[in-house]
């Protein structure tokens, strides 16, 4: 797929929207992001130095407007912008489907209706509570457990006929957990800011030793979605983005308290529900088969412990 040297980042103040901002601008491509400050933050955009090459739109992507005229005029949408929160659904069946669904068919409808390049920040929850560990792209039938990743499910959908309709190209990426430097929510993130709040004691959602998902580090999630984009041989093609290995709650909880220098902490499980989840859209067992990315010469560097790791020490400076 051909990224070009003109860039659209929905979500640009947010986690990975931002950090991919940076990355292009270092890179030296132009980059227009869009946010609305839903979950993110004004300290996650840009220098004024870097705002040469750097134009921000004040949008919210749900209501279609202006913002679509620049997004058109860009080689490839990086298209990030989303309500990331996996254990809202229960509480809020709409959110999901406004901010994630009609959201990403209001972006499609300005890059790929014309033309541009795609690129979709999807999630390893469409695979539901999979059969097959590690879980293969081409896994089926998808059953998403949770509302986030039925909305997750519909956005790919809605990317796969764009690209068809509007001869435009898309990849879709199904990240695993990502951490490090400006996440703000999240399993690490809320271990650092609870201890940092109370370093005798923390509370942890479910039952030891918790859920057991795969985790990768921001930098290395960025490089497999360029592999992924640079080498993809399909109009569409879908990318699982990950580690090859899992980490247990219990284990984040043991290396973000040894990572920030704490002993004898308790720990406090809630107990969870259906015997074990954090919450009720909670995956139990999320595996990622690699082979794909891999294949396509990418490799995460950091193992899921080791990102989770470095990701600790990262947030920890920030807060
Ligand atoms: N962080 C993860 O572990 C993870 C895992 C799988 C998938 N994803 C996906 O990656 C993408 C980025 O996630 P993140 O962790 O950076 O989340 P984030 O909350 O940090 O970033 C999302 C950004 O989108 C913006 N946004 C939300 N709704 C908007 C709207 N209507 N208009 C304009 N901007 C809006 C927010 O203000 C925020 O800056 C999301 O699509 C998320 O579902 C993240």
């Amino acid at each position: 797929m051909y990224i070009g040297k003109r860039i659209a980042v929905t979500g640009c103040a947010g986690f990975i929207g931002s950090n991919l901002t940076h990355r292009f601008l270092e890179e030296g491509r132009e980059v227009v992001g869009i946010d609305n400050f839903f979950t993110g933050s004004r300290k996650n955009l840009p220098s004024a130095r870097a705002a040469t090459h750097f134009r921000f739109i004040e949008a919210d992507i749900t209501v279609e407007g202006d913002w679509q005229k620049a997004v058109a005029e860009c080689d490839t949408t990086f298209h990030m912008a989303a309500y990331p929160e996996a254990g809202a659904g229960e509480k809020d069946t709409q959110i999901h489907l406004k901010q994630n669904v009609i959201g990403t068919r209001n972006v499609l409808e300005a890059s790929s209706r014309s033309g541009r390049n795609f690129v979709f920040a999807s999630s390893s929850t469409v695979y539901g509570e999979a059969s097959k560990m590690p879980t293969a792209e081409d896994y089926g039938p998808l059953k998403p457990i949770g509302i986030m990743g039925a909305s997750k499910l519909g956005c790919e959908g809605y990317v796969a006929a764009y690209c068809h309709v509007f001869d435009a190209e898309g990849a879709i990426m199904r990240f695993a957990n990502v951490v490090g430097r400006r996440e703000a929510h999240g399993v690490t993130f809320d271990f650092v800011r609870k201890l940092k709040r109370n370093p005798r004691e923390l509370e942890i959602l479910g039952r030891d030793p918790g859920t057991v998902k795969s985790y990768v580090h921001i930098d290395d999630l960025m490089d497999g979605m360029m592999a992924g984009c640079e080498r993809s041989e399909e109009r569409v093609e879908i990318y699982n983005v990950g580690t090859a290995q899992t980490t247990s709650v219990r284990e984040i909880a043991d290396i973000v308290v040894s990572e920030l220098g704490l002993k004898n902490v308790a720990y406090r499980w809630t107990g969870g529900v259906d015997g074990g989840r954090g919450w009720k859209e909670d995956v139990k067992h999320m595996e990622l088969a690699v082979d794909k990315l891999r294949n396509r010469g990418w490799t995460a560097k950091l193992s899921s412990s080791e990102a989770v790791r470095k990701a600790a020490g990262e947030i920890s400076a920030e807060i």
